[in-house]
């Protein structure tokens, strides 16, 4: 059975890597990896290639960046030969990024059935693009791979038959859990003379908080009274580095001794500062999980979650971009009252063996 498997941004790329080992191991599968190329710098995509062992991409479209409308329309150009001159059995795609919608609208017209990993997250947010991405994609689905209960309450909400749906658990922390140890030797937090416990990590990319001058400048406000009872480490994603300097915020930044903004890190760099952070504020879906995976005490900088399991059960606190709440909260981590939190359930680092487990049960 031969799949070809989609990645196209950095969140997608530690996805990936359990699966392909997963099915590399069953001579039954021929999975094919392909690259959209949406991530393209190289600390936005090779480095995870290289750290975590996935195989080079046997097919890279090359697309870049764009508006949605480009990209999408882009990747769907440009897939879609490769779908008709590979002839797969299956495409799979994961979570949420603009690939994961383009690759599935191509396969599902050529009649190619579609899987989806991390199928069922919502944060009922239709004004956040992987929304969208994420119920068009679920739609689209022959087989629909959820992360928790709660993905697959959503999915049969929305009219998806119970058959299409398994709950296999949480993929990111497969790789998380194979990673955590030879990352938490790399003392990352060293580099910047930090202790371990000393510092907080920072992350922003959603374009809700940082395309908008007024909430980005905020923000970086807020976050410069945080720094200064607490070093931060922020690595900048590459939206936020342009949006910093196009809204003359650097000056601003680089006055605040304990705001330590740093190039984008590699995956075992950033757990391995998260194993060791006294607290992580973040607007990322990713860090969510992983912090409470870690039982690192999580500040998410959003009004909405599409990872409600990280508040009922994890270490997550929704606190939007009100500065009040977000010092108020940081307080009361730094007081010693954050949530004590536990493992959602099947985030047990067995997710790609489950996965590829439903797959092989397709071979006809
Ligand atoms: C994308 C995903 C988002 C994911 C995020 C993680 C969509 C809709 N969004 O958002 O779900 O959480 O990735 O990173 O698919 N850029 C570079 N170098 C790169 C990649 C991007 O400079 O390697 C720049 C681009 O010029 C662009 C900006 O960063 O202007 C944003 O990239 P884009 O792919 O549009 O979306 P992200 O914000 O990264």
């Amino acid at each position: 059975m031969k799949i070809i498997n989609i990645v196209g941004a950095r969140p997608n790329f530690m996805k990936i890597a359990p699966l392909m080992r997963e099915m590399q191991a069953h001579p039954e599968l021929e999975p094919v990896l392909l690259h959209t190329g949406q991530h393209y710098d190289a600390n936005m995509s090779q480095i995870f290639f290289d750290e975590l062992g996935i195989p080079r991409p046997e097919i890279n479209l090359g697309v870049g960046s764009g508006s949605h409308a480009w990209q999408t329309a882009q990747i769907m150009l440009r897939f879609d030969p490769v779908l008709l001159e590979q002839r797969p059995d299956w495409v799979l795609v994961l979570g949420d990024v603009n690939s994961t919608v383009a690759c599935s609208l191509v396969a599902a017209k050529r009649h190619i059935p579609v899987a989806h990993v991390e199928a069922g997250v919502r944060s009922f947010d239709r004004t956040m693009p992987e929304e969208i991405n994420r119920i068009v994609t679920d739609a689209l689905a022959d087989l629909l791979f959820t992360p928790s209960r709660q993905a697959d309450k959503n999915l049969r909400q929305e009219g998806i038959p119970a058959e299409k749906i398994y709950f296999t658990g949480n993929i990111m922390v497969d790789t998380l859990l194979q990673s955590a140890e030879i990352a938490a030797q790399r003392k990352t937090w060293a580099r910047w003379n930090l202790p371990p416990q000393g510092y907080a990590v920072l992350t922003l990319h959603r374009p809700v908080n940082v395309d908008n001058p007024d909430v980005l400048t905020r923000l970086v406000d807020t976050l410069a009274q945080v720094a200064n009872q607490l070093p931060l480490v922020w690595p900048l994603h590459p939206r936020v580095a342009r949006r910093l300097s196009e809204f003359g915020l650097l000056p601003r930044l680089k006055a605040v001794p304990g705001l330590l903004a740093v190039e984008p890190l590699g995956y075992l760099d950033f757990l391995s500062l998260l194993t060791q952070a006294k607290m992580v504020l973040t607007d990322s879906g990713g860090i969510q999980t992983e912090t409470s995976v870690l039982g690192v005490p999580c500040l998410t900088l959003r009004e909405n979650t599409e990872w409600p399991v990280t508040l009922s059960e994890g270490t997550n606190t929704l606190v939007g971009t009100d500065s009040r709440r977000i010092l108020h909260e940081t307080q009361r981590i730094l007081d010693g009252e954050s949530k004590a939190g536990r493992v959602p359930e099947r985030w047990d680092g067995q997710t790609a063996r489950r996965i590829v487990n439903v797959l092989l049960e397709q071979i006809v």
